[in-house]
């Protein structure tokens, strides 16, 4: 076998490392354009952190470690925490030790900044998928496990089809009976903007109110044709709301006190209606836990896609 190098990414890597990405990691291919907005130009960046495993002058690995030396909102800068949000080597590459030369090299970059956890993969905002598909990549599952990495929680991704979708008997009952309870669900107009985001920021998160605040700025502030947003208001609150980006549906949330009464179905319907009207033919998202897929998601037309492993280990 060629002797095999780990080395840090440099510039001219960028074609050779998303050549391994795309023909590795078939269930999250991604385009130049993607690799740029969320990797080269996170503030997070690092290029020691970011490894390119090379033989004979071929690119033959990659694994991408990010550590927070930049708040995120008010998420501070978390030295001890690490991230690998991409690992592959290249399909007849495998088995030979380079992703274990990988990942010694990232572990032991890692342990140098004082680095105390590493998770695979959930970092906010830039991860590109929960954890490891176990479905898709059952070797990467066994491989982490390997290497001490034990399963903490298992997302699960789904997908509705959106030819001809009719909202379900059950939902439009629901619907009916919100309504009849003084709720308005309706698309977002400029003056739910505040009481939006202050729901945001009273029951979820600073990432979920980033996510808000981008489909606002394109709905209200410029060109709005491949986002939307539903809103569920009574009197002057918002009290739920729903949006999507293209194909790309959520996040959607509802006031805790009022969980449970078929607000949140009635705003996912309307939602994929919409999106329908808008000419997508499919919805479809990456992070939920079995509840929810089983309730309301299932309500709505979703199926469960695929399933990941959130794995963690310490340093
Ligand atoms: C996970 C991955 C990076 C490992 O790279 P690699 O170069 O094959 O790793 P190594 O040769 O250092 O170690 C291989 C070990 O991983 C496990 N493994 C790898 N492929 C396996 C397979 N098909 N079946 C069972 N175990 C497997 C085994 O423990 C194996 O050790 P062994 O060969 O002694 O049995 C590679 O399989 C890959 O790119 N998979 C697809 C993408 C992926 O799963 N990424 C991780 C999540 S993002």
């Amino acid at each position: 076998m060629k002797a095999v190098t780990v080395r840090s990414y440099h510039p001219d890597d960028e074609e050779a490392v998303l050549g391994v990405w795309n023909r590795v990691l078939v269930a999250d291919r991604i385009s130049p354009a993607t690799w740029r907005a969320k990797v080269l130009l996170d503030p997070n960046f690092d290029p020691e952190l970011c490894l390119v495993a090379e033989s004979d002058g071929t690119v033959v690995g990659i694994c991408y470690a990010v550590v927070r030396r930049v708040p995120y909102f008010n998420v501070a800068v978390q030295p001890e925490q690490a991230w690998i949000t991409a690992l592959a080597v290249d399909t007849d590459q495998q088995r030979r030790g380079i992703g274990g030369r990988l990942l010694d090299t990232c572990l032991d970059r890692l342990r140098a900044r004082g680095c105390q956890e590493i998770s695979v993969s959930p970092y906010v905002p830039h991860y590109f998928a929960p954890g490891v598909d176990i479905d898709a990549y059952p070797a990467g599952v066994r491989f982490l496990e390997n290497y001490g990495f034990s399963v903490v929680s298992r997302p699960v991704g789904m997908s509705a089809d959106l030819e001809g979708y009719v909202v379900p008997s059950e939902v439009r009952a629901a619907a009916e009976r919100v309504r009849a309870s003084g709720i308005i669900i309706r698309p977002a107009e400029p003056r739910d903007i505040l009481p939006t985001l202050a729901l945001i920021r009273r029951h979820f998160s600073w990432d979920w109110w980033r996510e808000a605040q981008e489909v606002f700025r394109e709905l209200f502030c410029g060109h709005s044709e491949a986002v939307g947003m539903v809103v569920a208001r009574r009197g002057d609150q918002v009290i739920g709301y729903a949006q999507h980006r293209g194909e790309h549906f959520g996040p959607f949330g509802v006031d805790p006190s009022l969980r449970g009464e078929g607000i949140g179905r009635v705003l996912l319907a309307e939602i994929l209606v919409g999106m329908n009207a808008l000419g997508y033919h499919c919805a479809w998202f990456l992070w939920t836990g079995e509840k929810a897929a089983r309730g309301v998601y299932a309500a709505c037309g979703f199926q469960i896609r695929r399933r990941f492993a959130v794995m963690k280990r310490t340093l």
